[in-house]
Protein backbone atom coordinates (compact mmCIF):
# COMPACT_ATOMS: atom_id res chain seq x y z
CA UNK A 1 0.00 0.00 0.00
CA UNK A 2 1.22 3.22 -0.79
CA UNK A 3 2.58 5.51 2.53
CA UNK A 4 -0.30 7.94 2.14
CA UNK A 5 -2.45 4.99 2.71
CA UNK A 6 -1.08 3.68 5.84
CA UNK A 7 1.76 1.05 4.00
CA UNK A 8 1.67 -2.35 4.31
CA UNK A 9 1.58 -5.34 2.27
CA UNK A 10 -1.35 -6.06 -0.12
CA UNK A 11 -1.82 -9.93 -0.53
CA UNK A 12 -4.28 -11.70 -3.06
CA UNK A 13 -5.89 -15.22 -3.29
CA UNK A 14 -7.03 -17.47 -5.72
CA UNK A 15 -9.90 -19.98 -5.44
CA UNK A 16 -10.39 -22.01 -8.58
CA UNK A 17 -13.01 -24.75 -9.06
CA UNK A 18 -13.54 -26.77 -12.47
CA UNK A 19 -15.82 -23.62 -13.55
CA UNK A 20 -15.12 -20.54 -11.73
CA UNK A 21 -11.67 -18.52 -10.81
CA UNK A 22 -11.71 -15.89 -8.71
CA UNK A 23 -9.16 -13.27 -7.11
CA UNK A 24 -9.28 -11.43 -4.44
CA UNK A 25 -7.44 -9.36 -2.65
CA UNK A 26 -6.83 -8.13 1.52
CA UNK A 27 -7.27 -4.88 0.84
CA UNK A 28 -10.96 -4.11 1.17
CA UNK A 29 -11.64 -7.91 0.28
CA UNK A 30 -11.88 -6.96 -3.00
CA UNK A 31 -12.73 -9.37 -6.00
CA UNK A 32 -10.25 -8.46 -8.66
CA UNK A 33 -11.43 -11.11 -11.43
CA UNK A 34 -14.03 -14.07 -11.75
CA UNK A 35 -13.95 -16.07 -14.65
CA UNK A 36 -16.46 -18.17 -15.32
CA UNK A 37 -17.60 -20.44 -18.98
CA UNK A 38 -19.38 -20.12 -21.75
CA UNK A 39 -21.58 -22.31 -23.51
CA UNK A 40 -18.79 -23.49 -25.33
CA UNK A 41 -16.32 -23.95 -21.94
CA UNK A 42 -14.64 -20.47 -22.92
CA UNK A 43 -13.77 -18.46 -19.58
CA UNK A 44 -14.15 -14.84 -19.81
CA UNK A 45 -13.43 -12.53 -16.58
CA UNK A 46 -16.99 -10.91 -15.55
CA UNK A 47 -16.11 -8.20 -13.45
CA UNK A 48 -15.02 -5.04 -13.85
CA UNK A 49 -12.05 -3.98 -12.60
CA UNK A 50 -7.74 -2.87 -12.52
CA UNK A 51 -4.97 -4.63 -13.71
CA UNK A 52 -2.77 -3.08 -11.16
CA UNK A 53 -3.36 -2.27 -7.43
CA UNK A 54 -2.69 1.26 -8.17
CA UNK A 55 -6.31 1.33 -9.54
CA UNK A 56 -7.94 0.10 -6.58
CA UNK A 57 -5.96 2.44 -3.88
CA UNK A 58 -6.91 5.38 -6.11
CA UNK A 59 -10.69 7.09 -6.66
CA UNK A 60 -13.13 4.23 -8.48
CA UNK A 61 -16.54 3.34 -8.10
CA UNK A 62 -16.34 0.49 -5.38
CA UNK A 63 -15.07 -2.20 -8.15
CA UNK A 64 -15.52 -5.62 -6.11
CA UNK A 65 -14.92 -4.49 -2.65
CA UNK A 66 -16.78 -5.34 0.49
CA UNK A 67 -18.48 -1.79 1.88
CA UNK A 68 -19.47 -0.74 5.49
CA UNK A 69 -19.78 -0.27 7.95
CA UNK A 70 -23.10 1.03 6.42
CA UNK A 71 -23.45 0.18 3.04
CA UNK A 72 -25.92 2.68 0.94
CA UNK A 73 -26.72 5.96 1.87
CA UNK A 74 -27.25 7.52 5.13
CA UNK A 75 -29.34 10.65 4.64
CA UNK A 76 -27.06 13.83 5.65
CA UNK A 77 -24.63 11.00 6.94
CA UNK A 78 -26.93 11.73 9.81
CA UNK A 79 -28.85 9.26 12.78
CA UNK A 80 -29.79 9.21 16.36
CA UNK A 81 -29.27 6.46 18.75
CA UNK A 82 -30.15 6.40 22.29
CA UNK A 83 -30.78 10.18 22.80
CA UNK A 84 -27.45 10.69 20.75
CA UNK A 85 -26.67 12.50 17.38
CA UNK A 86 -23.82 10.71 15.05
CA UNK A 87 -22.34 12.52 12.29
CA UNK A 88 -20.76 10.62 9.25
CA UNK A 89 -18.98 11.97 6.40
CA UNK A 90 -20.36 13.10 3.88
CA UNK A 91 -19.46 12.01 0.39
CA UNK A 92 -22.20 11.65 -1.61
CA UNK A 93 -23.89 14.98 -2.11
CA UNK A 94 -25.93 15.85 1.02
CA UNK A 95 -25.72 12.23 1.90
CA UNK A 96 -22.95 9.71 3.72
CA UNK A 97 -22.21 6.30 1.31
CA UNK A 98 -20.52 3.24 1.92
CA UNK A 99 -19.08 3.98 5.01
CA UNK A 100 -17.20 7.30 4.56
CA UNK A 101 -14.38 9.04 3.99
CA UNK A 102 -12.04 5.27 4.22
CA UNK A 103 -14.75 2.75 4.73
CA UNK A 104 -14.06 -0.69 4.37
CA UNK A 105 -12.92 -0.75 1.00
CA UNK A 106 -9.80 0.96 1.53
CA UNK A 107 -8.44 -0.66 4.31
CA UNK A 108 -6.53 -3.50 4.56
CA UNK A 109 -7.94 -6.83 6.26
CA UNK A 110 -5.93 -10.02 8.30
CA UNK A 111 -6.47 -13.29 5.70
CA UNK A 112 -6.99 -16.66 6.81
CA UNK A 113 -6.73 -19.30 4.29
CA UNK A 114 -9.28 -21.91 4.77
CA UNK A 115 -9.42 -25.51 2.87
CA UNK A 116 -11.76 -24.08 0.26
CA UNK A 117 -11.49 -20.39 0.51
CA UNK A 118 -10.51 -17.55 2.85
CA UNK A 119 -11.66 -15.78 5.61
CA UNK A 120 -10.95 -12.09 5.94
CA UNK A 121 -10.71 -10.18 9.80
CA UNK A 122 -10.74 -6.72 10.84
CA UNK A 123 -11.36 -4.57 14.05
CA UNK A 124 -13.05 -1.79 13.58
CA UNK A 125 -11.86 0.70 16.11
CA UNK A 126 -14.51 2.51 18.40
CA UNK A 127 -15.63 5.92 16.11
CA UNK A 128 -14.75 5.14 13.34
CA UNK A 129 -15.78 7.05 10.82
CA UNK A 130 -18.02 8.27 13.31
CA UNK A 131 -19.46 5.20 13.98
CA UNK A 132 -19.49 3.86 17.80
CA UNK A 133 -18.25 0.61 18.85
CA UNK A 134 -15.30 -1.69 18.38
CA UNK A 135 -16.47 -3.81 15.54
CA UNK A 136 -15.08 -7.25 14.77
CA UNK A 137 -15.64 -8.49 11.25
CA UNK A 138 -15.17 -10.99 9.39
CA UNK A 139 -15.38 -12.03 5.56
CA UNK A 140 -15.18 -15.29 3.94
CA UNK A 141 -15.40 -16.49 0.69
CA UNK A 142 -15.47 -20.23 0.06
CA UNK A 143 -15.58 -21.64 -3.54
CA UNK A 144 -17.88 -25.09 -3.58
CA UNK A 145 -18.20 -25.74 -7.66
CA UNK A 146 -19.80 -23.72 -9.27
CA UNK A 147 -21.11 -21.57 -5.92
CA UNK A 148 -19.20 -18.53 -4.46
CA UNK A 149 -20.39 -18.04 -1.34
CA UNK A 150 -19.72 -15.19 0.65
CA UNK A 151 -20.10 -14.65 4.18
CA UNK A 152 -20.14 -11.88 6.64
CA UNK A 153 -20.11 -11.71 10.70
CA UNK A 154 -19.90 -8.96 13.21
CA UNK A 155 -19.81 -8.61 17.10
CA UNK A 156 -19.65 -4.67 18.24
CA UNK A 157 -19.18 -3.68 22.09
CA UNK A 158 -21.66 -0.99 21.74
CA UNK A 159 -24.93 -0.73 19.65
CA UNK A 160 -24.08 0.30 16.46
CA UNK A 161 -25.58 0.06 13.19
CA UNK A 162 -24.37 -2.36 10.37
CA UNK A 163 -25.13 -3.44 6.60
CA UNK A 164 -22.14 -4.82 5.01
CA UNK A 165 -22.66 -6.24 1.19
CA UNK A 166 -19.99 -6.95 -1.72
CA UNK A 167 -19.98 -3.94 -4.62
CA UNK A 168 -18.42 -6.45 -7.64
CA UNK A 169 -19.53 -5.00 -10.90
CA UNK A 170 -21.01 -7.72 -13.93
CA UNK A 171 -20.76 -8.05 -17.34
CA UNK A 172 -21.43 -11.76 -18.25
CA UNK A 173 -20.37 -11.02 -21.61
CA UNK A 174 -17.05 -10.33 -20.31
CA UNK A 175 -15.78 -7.26 -18.15
CA UNK A 176 -15.09 -4.51 -21.25
CA UNK A 177 -17.90 -5.45 -23.05
CA UNK A 178 -19.89 -2.08 -23.89
CA UNK A 179 -23.19 -2.27 -22.16
CA UNK A 180 -25.26 -5.03 -20.48
CA UNK A 181 -28.27 -4.22 -22.56
CA UNK A 182 -28.69 -8.16 -23.97
CA UNK A 183 -28.50 -9.41 -20.48
CA UNK A 184 -31.91 -10.73 -18.99
CA UNK A 185 -32.59 -9.95 -15.54
CA UNK A 186 -35.44 -10.95 -12.97
CA UNK A 187 -35.59 -10.02 -9.42
CA UNK A 188 -37.95 -11.80 -7.05
CA UNK A 189 -39.43 -8.81 -5.00
CA UNK A 190 -42.85 -7.53 -5.12
CA UNK A 191 -41.70 -4.32 -3.52
CA UNK A 192 -39.30 -1.76 -4.12
CA UNK A 193 -38.09 1.63 -2.38
CA UNK A 194 -39.06 4.70 -4.15
CA UNK A 195 -36.02 7.39 -3.67
CA UNK A 196 -36.15 11.37 -3.35
CA UNK A 197 -33.47 13.20 -5.71
CA UNK A 198 -30.35 12.46 -3.44
CA UNK A 199 -31.84 8.98 -3.71
CA UNK A 200 -32.76 8.61 -0.15
CA UNK A 201 -35.62 6.09 -0.13
CA UNK A 202 -39.19 8.47 0.68
CA UNK A 203 -40.22 5.63 3.46
CA UNK A 204 -42.82 4.48 1.06
CA UNK A 205 -42.65 0.58 0.12
CA UNK A 206 -43.88 0.53 -3.16
CA UNK A 207 -45.71 -2.54 -5.23
CA UNK A 208 -43.83 -3.00 -8.18
CA UNK A 209 -46.69 -4.67 -9.86
CA UNK A 210 -47.43 -2.18 -13.28
CA UNK A 211 -44.60 -0.47 -13.00
CA UNK A 212 -40.45 -0.20 -14.34
CA UNK A 213 -39.83 -2.03 -10.74
CA UNK A 214 -41.88 -5.71 -11.52
CA UNK A 215 -38.45 -7.54 -12.70
CA UNK A 216 -40.35 -11.08 -11.66
CA UNK A 217 -40.21 -11.91 -15.15
CA UNK A 218 -36.81 -11.62 -16.78
CA UNK A 219 -36.75 -8.84 -19.02
CA UNK A 220 -34.26 -7.69 -21.85
CA UNK A 221 -32.68 -4.48 -20.13
CA UNK A 222 -31.92 -2.52 -23.05
CA UNK A 223 -35.47 -3.18 -23.93
CA UNK A 224 -36.98 -2.68 -20.55
CA UNK A 225 -35.12 0.42 -19.81
CA UNK A 226 -36.26 2.45 -23.22
CA UNK A 227 -40.16 0.73 -22.71
CA UNK A 228 -40.47 2.38 -19.35
CA UNK A 229 -38.08 5.61 -20.08
CA UNK A 230 -35.32 4.69 -17.25
CA UNK A 231 -32.41 6.26 -17.06
CA UNK A 232 -30.86 2.95 -15.21
CA UNK A 233 -31.65 1.53 -11.62
CA UNK A 234 -30.24 2.51 -8.33
CA UNK A 235 -32.80 1.05 -6.19
CA UNK A 236 -33.66 -1.23 -3.09
CA UNK A 237 -35.88 -3.98 -3.65
CA UNK A 238 -37.61 -5.67 -0.49
CA UNK A 239 -36.73 -8.87 0.09
CA UNK A 240 -38.27 -11.64 2.30
CA UNK A 241 -37.41 -11.04 5.67
CA UNK A 242 -36.08 -13.45 8.24
CA UNK A 243 -32.85 -15.23 7.91
CA UNK A 244 -32.83 -18.14 5.43
CA UNK A 245 -31.34 -18.14 2.12
CA UNK A 246 -33.89 -17.46 -0.80
CA UNK A 247 -33.22 -17.34 -4.94
CA UNK A 248 -33.19 -13.47 -5.36
CA UNK A 249 -32.00 -12.84 -8.66
CA UNK A 250 -31.10 -14.14 -11.75
CA UNK A 251 -29.08 -12.64 -14.96
CA UNK A 252 -28.56 -14.36 -18.43
CA UNK A 253 -26.75 -13.49 -21.31
CA UNK A 254 -28.07 -15.02 -24.04
CA UNK A 255 -25.04 -15.17 -26.28
CA UNK A 256 -22.63 -16.67 -24.28
CA UNK A 257 -24.96 -18.31 -22.27
CA UNK A 258 -23.49 -16.98 -18.84
CA UNK A 259 -26.28 -17.43 -15.88
CA UNK A 260 -25.75 -15.74 -12.14
CA UNK A 261 -28.05 -16.59 -9.21
CA UNK A 262 -28.20 -14.60 -6.56
CA UNK A 263 -29.25 -16.44 -3.31
CA UNK A 264 -29.02 -14.48 0.01
CA UNK A 265 -29.92 -14.14 3.70
CA UNK A 266 -30.08 -10.69 3.44
CA UNK A 267 -33.49 -8.84 3.80
CA UNK A 268 -32.73 -6.32 0.37
CA UNK A 269 -31.06 -6.11 -3.08
CA UNK A 270 -29.62 -2.67 -4.52
CA UNK A 271 -29.89 -3.34 -8.47
CA UNK A 272 -27.57 -0.61 -9.86
CA UNK A 273 -26.96 -0.83 -13.36
CA UNK A 274 -23.71 1.20 -13.73
CA UNK A 275 -25.83 4.41 -14.21
CA UNK A 276 -22.45 7.08 -13.08
CA UNK A 277 -19.86 5.07 -15.11
CA UNK A 278 -19.01 7.12 -17.48
CA UNK A 279 -15.79 5.54 -19.30
CA UNK A 280 -12.99 7.53 -17.64
CA UNK A 281 -11.62 5.06 -15.88
CA UNK A 282 -8.61 2.85 -17.52
CA UNK A 283 -9.76 -0.85 -16.36
CA UNK A 284 -8.18 -4.10 -17.04
CA UNK A 285 -6.67 -5.04 -20.39
CA UNK A 286 -7.71 -1.37 -21.65
CA UNK A 287 -11.10 -1.58 -21.00
CA UNK A 288 -12.82 1.57 -20.80
CA UNK A 289 -16.26 0.94 -18.99
CA UNK A 290 -19.15 3.14 -20.09
CA UNK A 291 -22.21 3.97 -18.76
CA UNK A 292 -24.74 0.67 -18.24
CA UNK A 293 -21.68 -1.27 -18.67
CA UNK A 294 -21.66 -3.45 -15.70
CA UNK A 295 -24.86 -4.22 -13.20
CA UNK A 296 -24.43 -4.74 -9.27
CA UNK A 297 -26.59 -7.23 -6.62
CA UNK A 298 -25.81 -5.48 -3.82
CA UNK A 299 -27.38 -7.58 -1.69
CA UNK A 300 -27.51 -5.32 2.21
CA UNK A 301 -30.50 -3.84 4.60
CA UNK A 302 -32.55 -1.48 3.28
CA UNK A 303 -31.04 2.06 2.46
CA UNK A 304 -31.19 4.79 5.04
CA UNK A 305 -32.56 1.88 7.50
CA UNK A 306 -30.91 3.30 10.33
CA UNK A 307 -33.58 6.47 9.91
CA UNK A 308 -35.99 4.74 8.71
CA UNK A 309 -36.65 1.15 11.02
CA UNK A 310 -39.04 1.43 13.98
CA UNK A 311 -37.49 3.06 17.20
CA UNK A 312 -34.84 4.32 15.24
CA UNK A 313 -36.95 7.79 14.21
CA UNK A 314 -35.96 9.78 16.51
CA UNK A 315 -34.00 12.06 13.94
CA UNK A 316 -36.79 12.43 11.17
CA UNK A 317 -38.36 15.96 10.71
CA UNK A 318 -42.15 14.70 11.48
CA UNK A 319 -44.25 15.06 8.31
CA UNK A 320 -45.94 18.25 7.00
CA UNK A 321 -49.13 16.25 6.03
CA UNK A 322 -49.94 13.34 7.30
CA UNK A 323 -49.30 10.40 5.47
CA UNK A 324 -51.87 9.17 2.91
CA UNK A 325 -54.03 6.08 4.32
CA UNK A 326 -53.57 4.30 0.90
CA UNK A 327 -49.95 4.34 1.13
CA UNK A 328 -48.14 0.82 2.65
CA UNK A 329 -46.87 1.42 5.68
CA UNK A 330 -42.78 1.16 6.05
CA UNK A 331 -41.74 -1.36 7.48
CA UNK A 332 -37.13 -1.23 7.32
CA UNK A 333 -35.74 -3.70 9.17
CA UNK A 334 -33.61 -2.86 11.51
CA UNK A 335 -30.09 -2.19 11.01
CA UNK A 336 -28.63 -2.03 14.59
CA UNK A 337 -26.19 -4.93 16.13
CA UNK A 338 -26.11 -5.01 19.91
CA UNK A 339 -23.42 -6.29 22.03
CA UNK A 340 -23.62 -10.02 22.26
CA UNK A 341 -25.05 -10.61 19.28
CA UNK A 342 -24.06 -11.45 15.84
CA UNK A 343 -24.34 -9.96 13.05
CA UNK A 344 -24.30 -13.14 10.47
CA UNK A 345 -25.26 -12.88 6.37
CA UNK A 346 -24.84 -15.32 3.58
CA UNK A 347 -24.67 -14.20 -0.26
CA UNK A 348 -24.57 -17.00 -2.72
CA UNK A 349 -23.65 -16.45 -6.17
CA UNK A 350 -24.36 -19.38 -8.36
CA UNK A 351 -22.85 -19.44 -12.06
CA UNK A 352 -24.01 -21.18 -14.78
CA UNK A 353 -25.23 -21.82 -18.42
CA UNK A 354 -28.33 -21.76 -20.26
C1 LIG B 1 -21.90 -27.27 -2.25
O1 LIG B 1 -22.84 -27.20 -3.32
C2 LIG B 1 -23.71 -28.30 -3.39
C3 LIG B 1 -24.59 -28.09 -4.61
O2 LIG B 1 -23.83 -27.87 -5.74
C4 LIG B 1 -24.55 -28.36 -2.14
O3 LIG B 1 -25.38 -29.51 -2.18
C5 LIG B 1 -23.64 -28.42 -0.92
O4 LIG B 1 -24.45 -28.33 0.24
C6 LIG B 1 -22.66 -27.28 -0.95
N1 LIG B 1 -21.73 -27.40 0.16
C7 LIG B 1 -21.54 -26.42 1.02
C8 LIG B 1 -20.53 -26.68 2.09
O5 LIG B 1 -22.14 -25.36 0.97
C1 LIG C 1 -24.51 -18.03 10.50
O1 LIG C 1 -25.85 -18.33 10.17
C2 LIG C 1 -26.02 -19.55 9.47
C3 LIG C 1 -27.47 -19.69 9.12
O2 LIG C 1 -27.87 -18.69 8.23
C4 LIG C 1 -25.52 -20.71 10.31
O3 LIG C 1 -25.60 -21.90 9.58
C5 LIG C 1 -24.09 -20.46 10.72
O4 LIG C 1 -23.68 -21.45 11.61
C6 LIG C 1 -23.96 -19.11 11.39
N1 LIG C 1 -22.56 -18.85 11.66
C7 LIG C 1 -22.07 -18.71 12.88
C8 LIG C 1 -20.61 -18.56 12.99
O5 LIG C 1 -22.81 -18.67 13.85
Amino acid sequence: MPPEDGGGEVEKFVLQSDSVRVEILSLGCIITALETRDRAKQFADIVLGFDKLEGYTKKHPFFGAVVGRVANRIAKGKFTMDGKEYQLFLNNGPNSLHGGARGFDKVLWSPQVLPSGVCFYRLSPDGEEGYPGELKVWVTYTLNGSELVINYRAQTSKKTPISLTNHAYFNLAGQGSPDIYDHEISIEADSYLPVDDTKIPTGEVAAVQGTGFDLRQPVQLGKHLKQFHLDGFDHNFCLPLGQTRHLVARAHHPPSGRTMEVHTTQPGLQFYTGNNLDGSLKGKRSAVYPKHSAFCLETQNWPDAVNKAAGTQTSLVPPRSPVPTTSPQPHFPSPLLLPGEEYNHTTWLCFGTA
